[in-house]
């Protein structure tokens, strides 16, 4: 190949990954997926003190028996407590695209002797639930992770009940002292802007944790 094509070709996929790596609406810049490498992180004590986990849940007043999702589950940090407030009669999918989090995660619920969260392995732009079928979909500290929003948008907007939401939890990008890199940080602004155009329809911002938003939308 002439040299002159050969540099064209490496420009060309330079910018599709340079396009890739940036949001169509917001144009802000998409994080890198956690690896296995994070999976301690998530478990860290001090997750408590920083995150208010069961704080959070206690604002989504989920009823007991529902079907949720914990998209982008990681080793189960949330999966479990879900799996705990909606009871025997209720199902959480607890969805990743790794499947060595996945096993961490489904020996989590192991040693917690939870049997009703059912492990699914998607992919980038699939996280493969079932249509019509899901009360509440979460998604803690994952959304910004997304390297197709919008597909994901979609799909997880299909596979919920008509009403059914779809929260998301966000370190608070409006605020610097939030000690965390800007790519893993939203503001409420973009992500009304990113979630709108997907037909979900905005219901509240809740501001009770630490350093993260809880941004509820409906279907
Ligand atoms: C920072 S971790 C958060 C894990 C968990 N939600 C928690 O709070 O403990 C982000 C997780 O999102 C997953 N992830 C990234 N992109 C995803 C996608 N398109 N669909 C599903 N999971 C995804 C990663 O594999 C990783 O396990």
């Amino acid at each position: 190949m002439p040299k002159s094509r050969f540099l064209a070709a490496l420009l060309l996929v330079a910018s599709i990954c340079q396009a890739q790596d940036v949001h169509p609406i917001t144009k802000r810049r998409i994080a890198q997926v956690m690896g296995p490498g994070g999976a301690d992180w998530l478990v860290r004590p001090e997750r408590v003190e920083e995150e208010h986990p069961d704080e959070a849940l206690d604002a989504l007043k989920i009823p007991k028996g529902a079907t949720v999702a914990d998209i982008g589950a990681g080793v189960g940090y949330f999966t479990w407590r879900l799996a705990d407030r909606v009871g025997p009669k209720g199902i959480v999918y607890g969805e990743d695209i790794q499947q060595v989090m996945l096993d961490m995660l489904d020996r989590n619920m192991k040693e917690r002797h939870l049997s009703n969260v059912r492990p699914v392995l998607g992919t980038i732009d699939d996280p493969k639930l079932p249509k019509d079928a899901v009360d509440l979909i979460l998604l803690v500290d994952v959304y910004h992770e997304f390297s197709e929003p919008q597909k994901m948008l979609a799909r997880m907007r299909e596979s919920l009940k008509p009403g059914g939401r779809l929260v998301l939890l966000e370190y608070r990008g409006e605020d610097p002292k939030v000690p965390i890199k800007l790519e893993h940080k939203m503001t409420i602004k973009q992500v009304r802007a990113e979630l709108e155009p997907a037909n979900l329809t905005f219901v509240e911002s809740i501001e009770i944790l630490p350093q993260q938003h809880i941004l509820i939308f409906r279907k």
